[in-house]
């Protein structure tokens, strides 16, 4: 039967949570479709570092490139800085593996309520399609004159027609498979005045490409404000690494909980494997108690799956996840219950393998 190769990095805090039920999750599909996960695990973390002073062996990201897939929970923890933590395991995933699209879906599910008043289902449906791999996460830059009165720092944002071309493509692309094929872009041309306006000018030629969808565009200041006061605009949103991270957050903040967010890091051409995981992070506040929700984490599993080409097994766990909320299972605190992580995990999976 057919094997899918998958790197399990549950990370730090929740990932720790959130992945197991993940795993319990595509368990189930891959019995009752009729395929084998072969798992590698990874414990890379914030106490790796703390015991080797790196957050991944030398060779780590070759470890890696001999997965199809890989599934990740979280990474980062208090203690070490952040930009040590990410930029020693997970940037470097999604750069080294040219992950360049980070796709975001925001879904109010039913069963579920939005922070927003009178707002359903049928009001809050997008993806925002991040770039990935360059823009305002760069490694170019630094601290002059450290320490002394002169002292300054910079970093540059890089934005190359190549980056920019290939996720505004996979945007347009995306919104000719949706109803109401419509893309918005996210810019600041009005403030930043040589990366923005290019960004624009891309975005005007890439549509000429694609009569058939709707575009428009908002400065990012005013596209929070729309994703509150007017998310049923939205189909597909194309932002730049930094917008695109802040409005991947908003998005699931006004459909809900950020909890349920899934994501994937795509290579789409499929040189190098491909990375899922939830939008959230390590969550330190709630960590350890199992009580964090791990519906985004097995939401990812289905998106993997997906993208590995088992897409009956899938959809099946996108409607055991949407069944189950719709009917009231047990649901985790930042949906209102009081159910633990492993119940809803256990939960989806029973209903996987029993044909939803
Ligand atoms: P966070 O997403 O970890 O937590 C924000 C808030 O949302 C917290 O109150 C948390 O309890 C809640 N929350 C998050 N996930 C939840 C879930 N599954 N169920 C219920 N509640 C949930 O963001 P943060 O506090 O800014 O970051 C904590 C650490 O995680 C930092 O080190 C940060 O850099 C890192 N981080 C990592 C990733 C990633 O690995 N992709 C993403 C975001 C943040
Ligand atoms: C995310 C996270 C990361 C990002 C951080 C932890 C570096 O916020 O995956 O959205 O900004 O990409
Ligand atoms: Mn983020």
């Amino acid at each position: 039967s057919r094997t899918h190769r998958i790197a399990v990095v549950p990370g730090d805090g929740i990932g720790k949570e959130t992945v197991p039920e993940g795993l319990r999750v595509l368990d189930a599909a891959a019995r009752r479709f009729g395929f084998d996960l072969q798992l590698d695990h990874y414990d890379w973390s914030c106490e790796t570092y703390a015991q080797t002073g790196r957050m991944m062996p030398e060779d780590g990201l070759d470890q890696l490139a001999k997965s199809d897939s890989i599934f990740l929970g979280a990474v980062g923890w208090p203690g070490v800085p952040d930009h040590i933590s990410l930029w020693g395991l997970l940037i470097p995933i999604r750069r080294s593996f040219d992950q360049y699209i980070s796709l975001r879906p925001c879904k109010l599910m039913p069963g579920t309520t939005s922070p927003l008043a009178n707002r359903g289902p049928k009001d809050i449906d997008f993806y925002v399609v991040r770039e990935n791999t360059e823009g305002e996460y760069s490694s170019s830059g630094g601290r002059m004159f450290p320490g002394t009165p002169r002292e300054f720092v910079t970093q540059d944002s890089v934005f190359t027609r190549h980056g920019v071309d290939r996720v505004m493509k996979y945007a347009f692309e995306l919104a000719q498979t949706r109803p109401r094929k419509k893309v918005t872009s996210a810019t600041k041309s009005n403030g930043i005045t040589f990366t923005m306006p290019y960004w624009d000018e891309r975005f005007a030629e890439m549509a000429k490409n694609y009569p058939g969808i709707t575009t428009d565009q908002f400065h990012i200041d005013i596209l929070c404000a729309h994703f509150v006061q007017h998310p049923d605009w939205f189909d597909v949103v194309v932002g730049s690494n930094l917008f695109g991270d802040i409005l991947s957050d908003l998005g699931p903040a006004v459909a809900g909980s950020i909890g349920i967010a899934p994501s994937a890091n795509i290579n789409p051409e499929k040189v190098y494997p491909s990375m899922f995981e939830p939008v959230h992070g390590s969550a330190p506040d709630i960590a350890g108690k199992f009580i964090c929700n791990p519906i985004g984490q097995i939401w990812s599993g289905a998106m993997m799956l997906e993208h590995l080409g088992e897409k009956d097994a899938a959809d099946a766990i996108l409607r055991a996840i949407e069944t189950h909320l719709a009917e009231g299972g047990p649901r985790t605190r930042d949906l209102g219950g009081q159910a633990g992580t492993e119940d809803v995990g256990r939960a989806l999976a029973e209903a996987v393998a029993n044909g939803a």
